[in-house]
C-alpha cells in the first residue's frame, strides 16, 4: 500500500498530524492554558508595574500632593482610590502589589494542574488508540514488527511526542509574558527597547546552530530507545538460548553498547540545553548594563524608570531562556513525534478488513479452497501456497499432512482470515468467506495453534479466554474433553493456578491440551488443530488421540488436523 507519509516532515507538520489522529480538543485545551497564563501574566504585570509608583511615593517623601501636581498617572490613581473610599498610603500600594503577585501564583498553579491532567489525557488517548489499532492490524505487518520497537513507540515515544503540544502552549504563554515586559520597557523608553530587541535577535542567531543539532540527535535517541527495548524483550524471552549457548558475556556487552549509544544522544541533547543559559544570561546582563549607561548618559532617562527598565530586563531574561529551551526541547523530541506519528499512520493503513455483512452460523456441507495462492511478499522467493484446491467435508476429521515448511500453517491461517489469499477464494457451503463478517466467522472457529499462547493467568482464566460466559461447569467439561482435567487437578491451586508468562509452568503437551480445552469451551463449529502431537511423547499422544475421538463423537465439530507425519492420523 502506498504510504502518504511525508519523507522530511517539519516539526509543525508532525504535530499537526499527531493532533489530528488523536482527535484531542487541542483548541479548547490550548485556549484554557493560554487564558490562565494570560491571567497570571496580567497580575504579574500589575504587581511589577506597581513598583514604580511605590518607588516614586517613597522618593517624594510620601507627599501625595506634590506627586499629583507632577503627573497625570498619580491624579488618576488618587481619583480612583477616592471613588473606592480608600486613601492612598504606602501600605495600600504595597498591598496591591502583594495581592497581585499572590493572584499571579494562584493562576499559575491552576495552569500547572490543568496541564498535567490534560497531558495525561492525551497520553491515554494515544496509547489506547495505538494498542487498539495494533489489535486490528494485518498479521503481515505485525510479523515484521519488533515488539520492542512497538512497545517503545507506544509507551515511551508517544508520551514524549505528546509533550510537544504542551510545550507549544507554554511557549505561547511565555511569549505573552515577554510581550508584557516589552510593553513596560516601551513605556519607559522606546530607543532602549529597540536596542534590547536587537540584542535578543542576536542571541537567537547565535543559538541557531545548536538548535538544528538538537533535531538530528533526537532521531538518534529514538532509534537507540527502540533498539534497546527490542533487544531486551528478545533476549529475556530467549534466555534459554543465551544460557545454553554460553553467550552471556557477549549479550551483556551488547546491552552495554546499546545503553552507551543511548546515553551519548541524551547527554548531547542535555548539553545543548545547558548551553542555552550560558549564552542568554551573560549576554543579557551585559547588554542591560550597557543600555543603562546609554539610557542615563545619552538619553537622559531618570533613575526610577531606569531601575524599572533594569528590573524588567532581568525578569525577561529567564523568559527568553525558557522560550529558547522550549524551542530546543521541541526540536529534541522530533524523533519521538516522528516515530509516534509514523507508527499510528502505519497501523491505520494496515488495517485488517472487517469482512462482509453475512452472519456465519455453521457449515453443513463443506469448506472449499478454490485455486488459492498466498505469498508472504517481501523476501519470499516462492509463494507459500500456489493454486491450492481442496475440499474439507463438514462433520469429519480431515488431516492435512506434509513436510515442515510446506505451507500447512499458512493454509489454515486463511480460514479465519488471519491472512488473505492473493489469488483464489475459500467458500463455506458455497458462500465466499469474504461475505461473512469477520467477527461471526471467527466466533465459530476454534483454533489451537502450533505453539499455543498462554498469558500469565490461571488455568480457568485461560480456558475462559474469549468466552466470558463459560460457567464453571463448561470449563470442567471442556478440560475433561481435552484430556486436560487430570493434570489441572494436580496443579498446586487446581484451576486457579497461575501459569506463568507463556505458560512456562506447563509442559508442551499440557499447554496444548489446556489450549484445546479453551478452543472447545468456545463451542465453535470448526476446530483447527495445528500439529497438536508435535511436542508430545507416545503416552501424551495416545491421550490426545483419545480426546480427539471423544470430541468427534460428542460434539460433531468439523475438525481440521495438521500433522507433519502420519502417526497422529
Ligand atoms: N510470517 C512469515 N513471513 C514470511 N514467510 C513465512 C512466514 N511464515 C511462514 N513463512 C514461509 O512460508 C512457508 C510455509 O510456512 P508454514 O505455512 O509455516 O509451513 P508448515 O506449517 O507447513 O511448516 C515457509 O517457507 C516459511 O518460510
Ligand atoms: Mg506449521
Amino acid at each position: 500500500m502506498p504510504s502518504l507519509f511525508p519523507t522530511q516532515p517539519s516539526i509543525w507538520r508532525l504535530t499537526h498530524i499527531l493532533v489530528e489522529t488523536t482527535k484531542f480538543r487541542y483548541l479548547t485545551v490550548g485556549g484554557v492554558i493560554i487564558g490562565l497564563r494570560l491571567a497570571s501574566t496580567l497580575f504579574e504585570g500589575v504587581g511589577f508595574a506597581m513598583l514604580l509608583p511605590i518607588m516614586e511615593y517613597m522618593v517624594a517623601g510620601q507627599d501625595l500632593n506634590s506627586l499629583q501636581s507632577g503627573s497625570e498617572f498619580w491624579r488618576r490613581l488618587v481619583e480612583m482610590a477616592d471613588g473606592l473610599g480608600v486613601t492612598i498610603n504606602l501600605a495600600v500600594l504595597l498591598g496591591i502589589s502583594f495581592v497581585s503577585i499572590l493572584l499571579r501564583q494562584l493562576f499559575q498553579y491552576l495552569q500547572t494542574l490543568y496541564e498535567i491532567k490534560q497531558s495525561r489525557e492525551l497520553d491515554r488517548r494515544v496509547q489506547v488508540a495505538g494498542f487498539s489499532e495494533a489489535l486490528a492490524t494485518r498479521l503481515g505487518y505485525l510479523d515484521n514488527l519488533r515488539s520492542g520497537d512497538f512497545v517503545n513507540d507506544i509507551v515511551h515515544e508517544a508520551g514524549t511526542a505528546n509533550a510537544t503540544i504542551f510545550l507549544i502552549f507554554t511557549s505561547i504563554g511565555v511569549l505573552l509574558q515577554l510581550v508584557m515586559y516589552v510593553g513596560i520597557v516601551v513605556a519607559i523608553s522606546l530607543p532602549l527597547t529597540l536596542l534590547l530587541l536587537f540584542v535578543a535577535g542576536l542571541q537567537t542567531v547565535l543559538l541557531r546552530g545548536l538548535m538544528s543539532r538538537s533535531r538530528r540527535v533526537s532521531e538518534e535517541i529514538t532509534r537507540s530507545n527502540q533498539n534497546l527495548a527490542s533487544f531486551l524483550i528478545e533476549r529475556i524471552r530467549s534466555v534459554r538460548l543465551v544460557r545454553l549457548s554460553g553467550t552471556e558475556a557477549e549479550e551483556v556487552a551488547n546491552m552495554d553498547a546499546k545503553v552507551r549509544d543511548l546515553n551519548e544522544g541524551i547527554i548531547n541533547v542535555q548539553m545543548i540545553r545547558a548551553r542555552i543559559p550560558v549564552i542568554v544570561e551573560p549576554l543579557g546582563v551585559l547588554s542591560m548594563f550597557t543600555l543603562m549607561v546609554v539610557g542615563s548618559d545619552v538619553l537622559g532617562v531618570r533613575i526610577e524608570p531606569l531601575l524599572m527598565f533594569a528590573a524588567a530586563t532581568l525578569r525577561s531574561l529567564p523568559l527568553m531562556q525558557q522560550l529558547m529551551t522550549n524551542y530546543q526541547g521541541l526540536l529534541s523530541i522530533t524523533g519521538s513525534i516522528k516515530a509516534t506519528v509514523k507508527r499510528m499512520h502505519a497501523l491505520a493503513e494496515e488495517k485488517e478488513p472487517l469482512g462482509g455483512i453475512r452472519e456465519f452460523t455453521s457449515i453443513k456441507n463443506a469448506i472449499n479452497f478454490e485455486n488459492v495462492s498466498f505469498d508472504y511478499g517481501a523476501g519470499a522467493s516462492l509463494p507459500a501456497l500456489d493454486g491450492v484446491t481442496l475440499k474439507i467435508p463438514a462433520g469429519y476429521i480431515t488431516a492435512l499432512v506434509g513436510p515442515s515448511g510446506s505451507g500447512k500453517s499458512t493454509l489454515i491461517d486463511l480460514l479465519p482470515w488471519l491472512r488473505e489469499p492473493n489469488v483464489g477464494r475459500i467458500t463455506f457451503d458455497g458462500i465466499c468467506s469474504t461475505e461473512f463478517s469477520l467477527k461471526s466467522l471467527r466466533s465459530k472457529i476454534a483454533f489451537v495453534p502450533q505453539s499455543p499462547q498462554v498469558f500469565n493467568e490461571s488455568a480457568a482464566q485461560h480456558i475462559r479466554y474469549g468466552n466470558a460466559f463459560a460457567t464453571e461447569e463448561d470449563i470442567r467439561e471442556a478440560a475433561s474433553l481435552a484430556s486436560a482435567a487430570d493434570f489441572i487437578d494436580e496443579l498446586p491451586d487446581g484451576y486457579d493456578t497461575l501459569l506463568g508468562e507463556d505458560g512456562v509452568r506447563l509442559s508442551g503437551g499440557q499447554r496444548q491440551r489446556l489450549d484445546l480445552a479453551r478452543a472447545l469451551a468456545r463451542k465453535g463449529d470448526i476446530l483447527i488443530l495445528d500439529e497438536p502431537a508435535s511436542g508430545l511423547d507416545a503416552d501424551a499422544e495416545e491421550k490426545f488421540r483419545a480426546a480427539l475421538m471423544r470430541i468427534r463423537q460428542e460434539t460433531g465439530m468439523t475438525v481440521i488436523l495438521i500433522a507433519h507425519g502420519f502417526s497422529t492420523v
